[in-house]
């Protein structure tokens, strides 16, 4: 069977690239650290030397619209067409095409319906920057076949915090039922609490510091009773009217198994908390 080697998740900044690659005297304060730091979080991926990368993450209405939009979406095509227009004139993220694993994919979806997950798919999806920010931050050779993952963190009503927990349950049993060699790392992103477009969006911090820090320690000790406790779609919109991407990271954990972080690293920017976890695995889903 496949083996999961490693689950991370993280921030997706799309300015990551632009603010670490521009002239050292125009860079932000912050870049430099930034780049080291993210540097360190590729080698925890890089180390595992993972065969496919599951990828999961969030149409920020680039693809998928109000006229017909699915909480879950797999991609199953055999390359992907990434970055749109905005995306490169806005953050400077360059064009990509990655290929696919129509086999994985088509054997995810599979297993995801038994386990009462109804997936939409898609055979011609192009990918944003949810699923290139990582890309770019922890396989910037952007060589290895993807298995992307789109879910629902922009247009309520959005499925629970413990469907999405579930959900990343469902994920792993799927990676581990997988029959091939291939060693499989799961990488997904979300945000920590963020504001976009509203009067907190430009603060010294995130909309929301409290929640950031308890939100990196339930991660780092794997306290997902403490999330499911404390964490609803309306404790979110207080937080930040984007901070619904958390939803990504409680996936995510479901994914690694509740278990504390092998690896876990944060980076406090102007208007918004970065956060790097790695999970390796300590146990068979299966
Ligand atoms: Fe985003």
């Amino acid at each position: 069977m496949a083996q999961l080697v490693a689950t991370l998740a993280s921030t997706h900044h799309p300015f990551y690239l632009k603010a670490t690659t521009m002239p050292p005297e125009q860079q932000m304060p912050q870049a430099p650290e930034w780049k080291r730091k993210i540097e360190s979080y590729r080698e925890t991926l890089e180390r595992t030397k993972p065969d496919i990368l599951v990828m999961i993450g969030s149409d920020h209405f680039h693809q998928i619209f109000l006229d017909n939009c699915p909480q879950f979406l797999i991609g199953k095509a055999p390359r992907y067409d990434a970055t749109f227009y905005n995306e490169e004139r806005e953050f400077g993220i360059p064009k990509y095409v990655l290929e696919g694993d129509e086999d994985m994919s088509s054997f995810m979806h599979k297993n995801l319906m038994d386990q009462d997950f109804d997936f939409a798919f898609s055979n011609e999806l192009k990918i944003d920057h949810s699923i290139i920010c990582p890309i770019i931050t922890v396989r910037p050779d952007a060589d290895l076949p993807v298995v992307p993952i789109y879910t629902n963190i922009f247009a309520p009503p959005l499925p629970s915090p413990r469907r999405f927990y579930n959900l990343g349950r469902a994920i792993r049993k799927a990676i581990d039922a997988y029959p091939s060699d291939k060693r499989i790392a799961a990488i997904g992103t979300g945000h920590l609490s963020l504001e976009l477009g509203g009067p907190r969006q430009f603060m010294e911090t995130g909309p929301d510091p409290e929640f950031d820090h308890k939100a990196i320690e339930w991660l780092r000790n794997g306290d997902i009773d403490a999330i499911l406790d404390n964490v609803d779609h309306e404790s979110m919109a207080k937080s930040g009217n984007a901070t619904h991407g958390f939803l990504n990271f409680i996936l995510m954990l479901g994914v690694a198994g509740p278990e504390a972080a092998d690896y876990v690293d944060n980076l406090d920017l102007f208007h918004t908390m970065e956060a790097y976890f790695t999970w390796y695995p300590k146990e068979d889903a299966a």
